[in-house]
């Protein structure tokens, strides 16, 4: 499990965020274009009194997916049954869960492009007419009975929807890619938790951790939690900026919320690969981490920031990358005219 600070996925310390999970879509933040567009399907859904289309939710980790799953239940007023695409390994497995739902059910799959083949095959009949094709008896024996199921919605969630099959793709009628939040959204998160959490923030402290938790609010939620205990112990309980700067250095988040790990990902492009461009592949192996965290974890927020560019042929470090870093600006990284930019979206 990853230790870091700002690691957007999930900690064990993070089972406490439940607590600050929001459950109407009222308390949701930010996602504006998103929810608008649910909540008009959410609404129709309820007038027609039939489920709500199969919805797909994809974005990096920690952006508010799961909560939003949980919200679109409550506000259909429907049971919630959670699952994820590891969990579930055999055929017969997706079988009982489909079985066992009631009608109008959501269900929500977690990590949904981990699904093995035998049991996607399973749920396109499941997604598009309610029905199980099983199989019984074998060899020239066998035949295939259809099992009707109750109308249900299937919620998927993936950080990375370029790895779903397209024809799993294609069953999801409502698809929602979630984006890094600004700043400010981030703040008004901020101001809630430190309700639920019972600490006295300040505003401008606030500023200060929003500023520092890449678009987060998963990271968000994790600095001020740490943040409260150096306040607890050293200042009444009282978040104040110096109080918030201070921590935050001992946790080793810089001012734009980068850690050693982003650091050294931009070292590396600077200094070994002259700005690049460098492909994923190579960043990979020359640094050591993944490239699912590379594409993850690390990029998007280097990208909002205007730190990298993605190319066709590869990531380009651009000249605020390098005044971070105390290097002499390489203006013309900016200037060079690619081809065009390597499409992360899913083609909708
Ligand atoms: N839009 C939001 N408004 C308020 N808090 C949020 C929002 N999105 C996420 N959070 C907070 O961040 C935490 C992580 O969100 P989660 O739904 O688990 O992310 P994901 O499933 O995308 O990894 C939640 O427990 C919640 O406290
Ligand atoms: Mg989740």
């Amino acid at each position: 499990m990853d230790k870091r600070i700002i690691s957007p996925g999930m900690a064990p310390d993070d089972v406490k965020e439940k607590s600050l999970r929001p459950t109407t879509l009222e308390d949701y933040v930010g996602q504006k274009s998103n929810i608008e567009q649910l909540s008009i399907f959410i609404e129709a859904a309820k007038m027609r009194n039939s489920p709500l289309d199969h919805t797909l939710l994809y974005g990096p980790p920690g952006l508010g997916k799961t909560t939003l799953a949980g919200i679109i239940a409550h506000e259909m007023g429907v049971n919630f049954k959670v699952t994820s695409g590891p969990a579930i390994e055999r055929p017969g497995d997706l079988a009982a869960i489909l079985s066992g739902l009631r009608p109008g059910d959501i269900l929500f799959i977690d990590e949904i492009h981990r699904l093995n083949r035998t049991v996607e095959e399973v749920l396109y009949p499941a997604l598009e007419d309610y029905a199980l094709d099983i199989m019984i008896g074998k060899g020239p024996a066998a035949r295939s009975v259809r099992l009707e199921l109750s109308p249900f919605t299937l919620i998927g969630a993936t950080t990375r929807a370029g790895d779903l099959s397209g024809p799993l793709r294609d069953r999801f009628g409502i698809i929602l890619r979630l984006e890094l939040y600004t700043p400010e959204e981030l703040e008004v998160i901020l101001a809630r938790s430190a309700k639920v959490l019972e600490v006295d923030l300040l505003k401008e402290a606030a500023k200060e951790i929003a500023k520092r938790s890449r678009g987060t609010p998963r990271i968000v939620n994790r600095l001020l939690r740490r943040v409260s205990d150096y306040a607890l112990v050293t200042n009444d309980g009282v978040i104040d900026t110096k109080l918030a700067d201070h921590a935050l250095d001992r946790l080793e988040i810089d001012a734009l919320g980068l850690d050693q790990i982003d650091i050294k990902l931009l070292r590396i492009m600077a200094e070994v690969f002259d700005g690049g461009p460098v492909g994923i592949e190579t960043l990979a192996a020359s640094s050591g981490e993944e490239r699912g965290t590379i594409e993850d974890v690390y990029e998007p927020y280097l990208l909002q920031i205007g730190f990298l560019k993605r190319t066709a042929r590869g990531r380009v470090l651009l000249s605020k990358a390098y005044t971070h870093l105390g290097l002499p600006p390489r203006l013309e990284q900016d200037m060079f005219i690619f081809d065009e930019e390597e499409d992360e979206d899913i083609g909708l």
